[in-house]
Formats: C-alpha cells, sequence, structure tokens
C-alpha cells in the first residue's frame, strides 16, 4: 500500500461532470483521446488518485465499457438516480439499474437538479441514505448563490444543505466512515461563469463543511471524507486550487468535456499527490 501523500492525506480525484453533453462519437472520441494523454498516469497511485467521468444517463454504459481499457482506472458515475430500486415512477432509474452496468457511483444534489428539477435537501438526503446503503459511492453537491454569499449566509446555507442531506448520525454512517461520500463544495455563482471561488474562499468554505462533519459525526468521519472544489475549474487555476489543505480534489463542467483540458486537470492532481 502507498504512503499517502503529506500534503493530500485523503488523495485527489478529479471528476467530469459532462452535464447534458456528448453524443456517442463524442464519447468515444473522449475516451481514446483520454486514454492516450493520460498513459503516463501510474497505476499504483490510483489509491491516492481518483479519476471520475459522470456522463448522461443514455452514455453511461458505453462510457464504462471505454473506461474499462484505460490502463489507469476511470470510473464512471451517473448524474442523478431515484432513491427507490424500482417500482412506478416514470422517466427515473434505479441503483440496481446501474449496478446491472457496473456503474456504482452517482451524483447527487447538483445545483442544477436543485434549481431546475426540484431537488430539495430532503430528495438528496433520500437519494444518498438509499445510494450508501445500496454500497455506491456518492458525490454530494452543496453551494450558495450569489445572492447568499452577498448575505454573508454561506456558512448558514452549507450547514442547512449538508446536514439536511445526509443520513442521520449512527443511521448510513459506514458511508462516512469507509469514505464511500465525497462532498463536492460547489458555489452556484462559480459555476459555469468563468468565476472561481478564489483559493482562499475554496480553502474556507471547505473548512467550514469539515468542522460540520467533525461536530456532527466525529473526528474519523472529518478526516476522512474527500471535499471536492466544483465551479469554473479550469487546468489553469486547478494547482492553485489544489494547493489548499482542505481542497481534495475537484468537481469540474465545462473543462472536464474535452480530453485534452481534462486530462490536464488529472496532471494537477497527479502532481499535488507527488509532494
Ligand atoms: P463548470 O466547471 O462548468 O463551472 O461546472 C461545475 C459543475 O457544475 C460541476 O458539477
Amino acid at each position: 500500500m502507498n504512503t499517502h501523500s503529506r500534503k493530500k492525506p485523503r488523495g485527489v480525484l478529479i471528476a467530469g461532470n459532462w452535464k447534458m453533453n456528448h453524443g456517442v462519437a463524442e464519447t468515444e472520441g473522449f475516451f481514446s483521446e483520454f486514454i492516450k494523454a493520460t498513459s503516463n498516469l501510474n497505476k499504483s497511485d490510483s489509491s491516492e488518485l481518483g479519476v471520475c467521468v459522470i456522463p448522461p444517463l443514455l452514455r453511461l454504459e458505453q462510457a464504462s465499457g471505454l473506461a474499462k481499457k484505460s490502463p489507469f482506472p476511470i470510473a464512471v458515475a451517473a448524474q442523478n438516480v431515484h432513491w427507490e430500486k424500482k417500482g412506478a415512477f416514470t422517466g427515473e432509474i434505479s441503483g440496481p439499474m446501474l449496478k446491472e452496468l457496473g456503474v456504482d457511483w452517482a451524483l447527487v444534489g447538483h445545483s442544477e437538479r436543485r434549481q431546475f428539477f426540484g431537488e430539495t435537501d430532503e430528495t438528496a438526503r433520500k437519494r444518498t441514505e438509499s445510494l450508501l446503503e445500496q454500497g455506491f459511492r456518492v458525490i454530494l453537491c452543496i453551494g450558495e448563490s450569489r445572492a447568499e454569499r452577498e448575505a454573508n449566509k454561506t456558512t448558514e446555507i452549507l450547514t442547512r444543505q449538508l446536514l439536511g442531506a445526509l443520513p442521520a448520525a449512527g443511521q448510513g454512517a459506514a458511508g462516512f466512515l469507509d469514505g464511500r461520500l465525497v462532498l463536492a463544495y460547489e458555489p452556484v455563482w462559480a459555476i459555469g461563469t468563468g468565476l472561481t471561488a478564489s483559493p482562499e474562499q475554496a480553502e474556507e468554505a471547505h473548512q467550514v463543511i469539515r468542522k460540520l462533519l467533525w461536530d456532527r459525526f466525529g473526528l474519523e468521519a472529518a478526516a476522512r471524507t474527500q471535499i471536492l472544489y466544483g465551479g469554473s475549474a479550469t487546468p489553469e487555476n486547478a494547482d492553485a486550487l489544489l494547493s489548499c489543505a482542505n481542497v481534495d480534489g475537484l468537481l469540474v463542467g465545462g473543462a472536464s468535456l474535452k480530453a485534452e483540458s481534462f486530462a490536464k486537470l488529472v496532471a494537477a492532481g497527479a502532481k499535488v499527490i507527488a509532494l
């Protein structure tokens, strides 16, 4: 087993959320280019450096097949999953359906789901609880809007969204303790806007989140949980963001769509774990 990087005790995770982008040909092209561009990565680093691609639902099967061709492990995650395992929920998909495709990672509570599709803290909690119970790794997204930040409500919003979406202490706690829960701090004002949180703003918010985990679930959960930053992350600002002590990786939208820039973001992750 590798000794963990002193700078990054939880390793680094670089995740690319494609949102509603990339058809069949683009997915094929992305993986063949990305696998070439990351051929210098050392497989033995994969206990510290995680790479995850989050394509649209219809591309999950193709993406998980293509990901298997990569010598360096690439996880594939779903952008949304229902909390029930089956039933009369037209238009939805379930955890067991994803598992049949070999997909056992899922994003929960993305701000676009909250803004456009009625996701609430309560539905995010149902998804998180159910998916952790089903053995998934969950990337739970939280973050304040511009108006909330300007009104000095960032900590209040992060507290409400985080505690509202996590299983009560005791239940589902295994998901925290074994590191299967990943959090993503995604300030809404930074998503797709080209405005990135400064490293200081990101670190401050990540500290708030880690302290909340500590207060509510204990030191071990707080120490183990990776907290990613998301919001206009690019190869240009990745080094500065990843140098923050409490930033354990990046959740990337726009800059994850092109293999070349996503590979650069992964290279930034590899660089910081080598320190
Ligand atoms: P951008 O990187 O395009 O700002 O998107 C961030 C995001 O929403 C990732 O989930």
